[in-house]
């Protein structure tokens, strides 16, 4: 069977006790840590930065996956890199070609149709040339066809599947048929972020995931390890 492995978003943890959280979140068999990156701009919410990312990995053992819900990414690619991101994820609407009315932030989510081909290929270069994987994200409206181009040039598909900007959101069915898509062309890993428990992780599982992303699921339980198990489809 296939290996599932949970990605810890922190956006939840307990901040005041971010240490003992990290600790206790890799004594659980979490396989990385989710930093979800909000600038109130692309998302109608503002999380934290690149240091705070920096202390994450003075404190973390295993791999972080900066998942950069951002506009112009490329001015902060660096930044995140240099604070020790091991995944950087940029979403395909931070390159559509269509300029954004700010006034509609907080009610309407981000759709890409056609994107800024060169700019996006152009990122993907530059997180390569640091050292570091590459994600591509898609939001909930967002056709997976406008990665297929991509595909051969990254390590990672990150499938939203909620509207990005807040952990405790209902998961969107409509991520299911969009997984098994991406999984019918693409060999790398394919990671679901939103709405993940344990009535909806058996779903993207079978649609074909290999990381599930877990905020308020796992941080609002009092076992982490068990939760891990749980979504993993490990008998406790
Ligand atoms: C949503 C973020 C998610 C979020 C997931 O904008 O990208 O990573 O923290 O939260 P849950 O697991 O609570 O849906
Ligand atoms: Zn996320």
């Amino acid at each position: 069977m296939k290996k599932i492995q949970i990605s810890a978003s922190i956006l939840s943890c307990d901040f005041g006790n971010l240490a003992q959280e990290i600790k206790k979140s890799e004594a659980a068999g979490v396989g990385y840590f989710h930093l979800d990156i909000m600038d109130g701009h692309f998302v109608p919410n503002i999380s934290f930065g690149p240091p705070i990312v920096k202390k994450v990995r003075t404190l973390a053992k295993i791999n972080l996956d900066a998942h950069l819900m951002i506009d112009n990414p490329w001015l902060y690619i660096e930044d995140f890199a240099k604070a020790g991101a091991d995944i950087i994820t940029l979403h395909v609407e931070s390159y559509d070609v269509k300029q954004h009315d700010v006034n509609t932030i907080k009610t309407t989510p981000r759709t890409a149709t056609r994107i800024k081909r060169e700019d996006l290929k152009r990122d993907i270069a530059k997180i390569r040339s640091l050292g570091k994987k590459v994600g591509l994200a898609l939001n909930p409206g967002t056709s997976a066809v406008l990665l297929e181009d991509f595909l051969g040039e990254i390590d990672l598909v990150l499938v939203m599947s909620v509207n990005p900007g807040f952990s405790g959101q209902k998961f969107i069915e409509s991520a299911l048929p969009k997984i098994k898509q991406i999984r019918s062309k693409f060999k790398g890993l394919i990671k679901v972020d939103g709405g993940i428990n344990a009535e909806t992780a058996p779903k993207v599982i079978a649609a074909g995931a290999d990381i599930l992303v877990s905020a308020s699921y796992l941080y609002g339980s009092k076992d982490y390890a068990a939760v891990v198990k749980e979504l993993k489809g490990e008998r406790p």
